[in-house]
């Protein structure tokens, strides 16, 4: 979406329509984008903003809030690492520095095949099975560091193990 086509125009045009009457419309507009794109470029975030009057600072500022909205296109495979408290203590920081080590990525980034995205998160409300991770919404609990390799093999054969 590096220029924005027609049909993207278009589409978001639709999008930000869509919710003209509501009080508050920028998070439904932004998830239906993210949902729609994988992600929200600074360009499409400029389109909101003329469409909506809403300023691109508030814009910005919503999308790099919420772990949920990304700037960039993400992998395949995204993996969250809860980094929150419950999570730290029982050595959430090992396990995602394994993820980190063995897809040569850092937190935020995406690997060069695009099938891997690797994100640290707040807590995400698992803490009785910490330290936690989610893989395209699905939880694994305790993890350890030596489950790390066999789980991203699976996610490389499509999720299955
Ligand atoms: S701190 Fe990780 S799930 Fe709550």
């Amino acid at each position: 979406m590096a220029h924005l086509q027609e049909a993207a125009v278009k589409q978001i045009t639709e999008i930000c329509e869509r919710y003209k009457d509501e009080e508050t419309p920028l998070m439904m507009i932004l998830s239906d984008i993210q949902k729609e794109y994988g992600y929200i470029p600074l360009e499409v975030q400029e389109l909101v903003s003329e469409k909506t009057g809403i300023s691109v600072a508030e814009i910005y500022g919503v999308v790099t809030f919420y772990s949920f909205f990304s700037l960039k296109p993400k992998g395949k495979n995204v993996i969250g690492c809860c980094l929150g408290t419950a999570c730290y203590v029982k050595g959430a920081q090992q396990v995602i520095d394994k993820f980190s080590e063995i897809l040569g990525i850092k937190p935020g980034e995406t690997s060069e095949d695009g099938l891997f995205t690797l994100d640290a998160l707040r807590c995400i409300g698992a803490c009785g099975i910490a330290p936690a991770v989610q893989i395209n919404g699905t939880v694994y609990p305790k993890m350890s560091v030596d489950q790390v390799s066999p789980l991203i093999e699976k996610y490389k054969n499509g999720g299955v193990a």
